[in-house]
């Protein structure tokens, strides 16, 4: 790319959520394997949450979400399958659907039993089995656009049985506050994340305080091609993902301070919705 049309690509601020999408972030054959590798550090909050809150959310999880020898759990997003091996090694069936071959590789390696199963593919598009269960987290939720947003609910509301639960986390105006815009450049920005050999990362933070809308967009400079990734996440209040849950038909039965059962704090970057079908 000339200099010219990569700086003046640096100077432009796109409208929130349009351009990119989940897969420039989540399908590159190098940085999934950097995704797995942050996925499966059990001290790194970055693909996953460490995972020691993961075992305090999966003690939670059976309790309220009613799980127990035949429930149909579907994971959304399901990584590495961090949640979707123990809940099935718990008795559960569990469905997990990711973008990412690599993590949908390492989940089935790791599971131990047969009620686990994992697909390759888009919870957008792909067809959803039933299920009495769904899992939507890490605050996926917010890295869709709204049209995407209302669109995955119903295709989960489709699909889930009445009286079923649907748990989801998701961050909060409080997170938006305390954000920052910034520029950075560097050589192998992230030491090698983004790539395997040489390249030059330039990450610009941008944010968007009228729509509470947060971008942050990698530029890639290696010496063959340069891409662009754009990772944007909503911040929503508990109404306006309340009138979010509604509006797909599902009414929220519990807001909570995060998946492993806190209590909903105000002041905090992140919070969980437990919802039922209407
Ligand atoms: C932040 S990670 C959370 C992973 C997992 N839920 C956990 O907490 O360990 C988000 C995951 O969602 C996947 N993902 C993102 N968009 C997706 C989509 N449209 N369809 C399927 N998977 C998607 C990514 O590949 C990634 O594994």
């Amino acid at each position: 790319m000339p200099l010219y049309e990569l700086l003046r690509e640096l100077t432009q601020v796109p409208e929130p959520f349009a351009v990119g999408g989940p897969h420039e972030l989540w399908t590159d054959p190098h940085v999934q394997r950097q995704m797995l590798a942050c996925h499966l550090d059990p001290d790194v909050a970055a693909a996953s949450r460490e995972h020691a809150f993961i075992d305090r959310s999966l003690d939670w999880i059976v309790a309220p979400l009613g799980v127990g020898p035949d429930t149909r759990i579907l994971d959304l997003g399901c990584g590495p399958g961090l949640y979707a091996n123990p809940l099935a090694a718990h008795g559960s069936r569990v469905h997990g659907i990711d973008l990412s071959g690599v993590s949908v590789e390492e989940a089935r390696r790791r599971a131990t039993c047969d009620r686990a199963s994992f697909e390759v593919g888009d919870y957008l598009t792909a067809p959803l089995p039933e299920h009495d269960v769904a899992l939507l987290i890490y605050c996926d939720y917010c890295a869709l656009p709204p049209g995407d947003r209302r669109r995955l609910l119903e295709r989960v509301r489709a699909r889930m049985v009445d009286g079923g639960r649907l748990l989801v986390d998701l961050h909060s105006e409080q997170r938006f506050a305390t954000l920052t815009e910034a520029c950075t450049i560097a050589d192998r920005l992230m030491d090698g994340f983004w790539a395997p050999g040489e390249y030059v990362g330039v990450h610009q933070a941008i944010l968007y305080p009228e729509e509470r809308v947060a971008l942050d967009r990698y530029l890639i400079a290696e010496p063959e091609r340069t891409r662009t990734v754009h990772a944007w996440l909503a911040h929503l209040t508990v109404d306006e993902a309340r009138e979010e849950f509604q509006g797909a038909g599902f009414r929220v039965v519990e807001v909570l301070g995060d998946v492993a059962g806190a209590a909903f704090d105000p002041a905090a970057p992140v919070y969980a919705l437990l919802a039922t079908p209407t």
